[in-house]
């Protein structure tokens, strides 16, 4: 054989071995293009923090009870109204229409919302969960535990410096109390009632304390103007904290259903609301990162209480107003002095 054959020969079948291969490249190339697309936003997702991640939360619940509430009146009174006002207007209690009457999307919701109703007084288990998680999370910072390590380097890869401040334990304390004092409250002054909610209600106060006892710690740092924003921010919980307090046992001490008279509610028809929002605002400028006055991820927090707070602080008005007349609400603030 010539050596131009042999050349010929070891090139054909040098190039019948590197075919396939070709063909399995061209598949894992044909596959780059996809791969591409599902890798932008699993990027995107793995660089979101902690506290992006609760910001979401709280953002997106407030977005969705914002459009709830704009929904028609009797969808809306379905799915917003618990408690109290509820108990009012309960599908049980008003005559049953024809479905062609409602309409046959506002007959689902009603069928489906009265399945899934559980007792208003579930609200006490947001509060142990609330101080279950404190606890957790002080344990794990004693103990220097792994889920708080990843969860503060998650975060201080993009925030310097990491969580370890006075602000950071200050956070920690003020929703520790407020747990405790709502655990309290329940176990001591809340009377049963057979006022009910929504489950989707309770799925979401879970989540919002779920979110918040990370909240309370994820943006913290060591500032010079720390100790400014701590003062300013302790009285201001500590006057919401006993008001709410005094709020909650006024409610309590009421035959059920009346018009609450004295104290705060002589100027709003939920002080209590007041009180919550003004507890999220103080943990917001207590545990406020440098160079700002407000914590981010705690004013996405006091978004989400204002505006699920505040639909529920209309639906009492209207309720009251229904029940006892329009002089049990005049010349008073729903929750915000001045704006609502
Ligand atoms: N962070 C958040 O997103 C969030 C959300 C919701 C509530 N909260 C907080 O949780 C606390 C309780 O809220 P809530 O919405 O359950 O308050 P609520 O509906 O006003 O009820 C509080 C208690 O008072 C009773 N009550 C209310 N109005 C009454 C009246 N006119 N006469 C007699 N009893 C009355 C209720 O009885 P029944 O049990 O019979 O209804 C219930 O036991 C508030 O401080 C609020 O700020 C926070």
């Amino acid at each position: 054989m010539s050596r131009c054959k042999v050349k010929a020969a070891k090139l054909r079948a040098v190039r019948k071995k590197v075919r396939p291969r070709q063909v399995g490249q061209r598949r894992y190339l044909d596959r780059i293009p996809s791969d591409k697309f599902w890798q932008q936003p699993l990027a995107t997702l793995s660089s979101v923090t902690p506290a992006q991640c609760c910001q979401a939360v709280f953002l997106l619940a407030a977005g969705g009870v914002l459009a709830v509430a704009v929904m028609p009146r009797d969808a809306k009174t379905l799915l917003v109204n618990y408690g109290a006002r509820k108990a009012q207007t309960s599908p049980t209690d008003t005559p049953p229409r024809d479905v062609s009457d409602r309409g046959r999307l506002l007959s689902l919701i009603d069928t489906i919302t009265s399945w899934t109703q559980v007792p208003h007084s579930w609200f006490g288990a947001f509060y142990v969960v609330s101080l279950a998680c404190s606890v957790f999370w002080l344990v794990q910072y004693l103990g220097d535990g792994a889920v708080l390590r990843f969860v503060a380097s998650r975060q201080a890869a993009v925030q310097q410096p990491p969580a370890t401040s006075g602000q950071v334990a200050l956070g920690w304390f003020m929703m520790f109390l407020q747990g405790g004092r709502r655990v309290f409250e329940h176990l001591t002054i809340i009377k049963p009632s057979k006022s009910t909610m929504w489950v989707v209600h309770w799925l979401l106060g879970l989540l919002f304390y779920l979110s918040i006892s990370v909240s309370v710690w994820v943006e913290g740092s060591d500032d010079a103007q720390s100790l400014i924003k701590m003062a300013v921010a302790l009285p201001a919980f500590l006057f919401a904290w006993v008001n709410q307090y005094r709020c909650h046992k006024h409610l309590a001490g009421l035959k059920k259903y009346s018009v609450p008279e004295g104290g705060m509610f002589d100027h709003y028809i939920c002080p209590h609301y007041t009180c919550e929002c003004l507890l999220y605002l103080s943990m917001a400028i207590a545990t406020a990162p440098r160079g700002v006055w407000c914590n981010r991820t705690l004013i996405c927090a006091l978004i989400f209480v204002a505006v699920n707070l505040g639909v529920t602080a209309s639906g009492t008005r209207k309720w009251y107003a229904e029940k006892f007349g329009i002089g049990a609400v005049a010349n008073k603030w729903n929750m915000i002095p001045f704006v609502f």
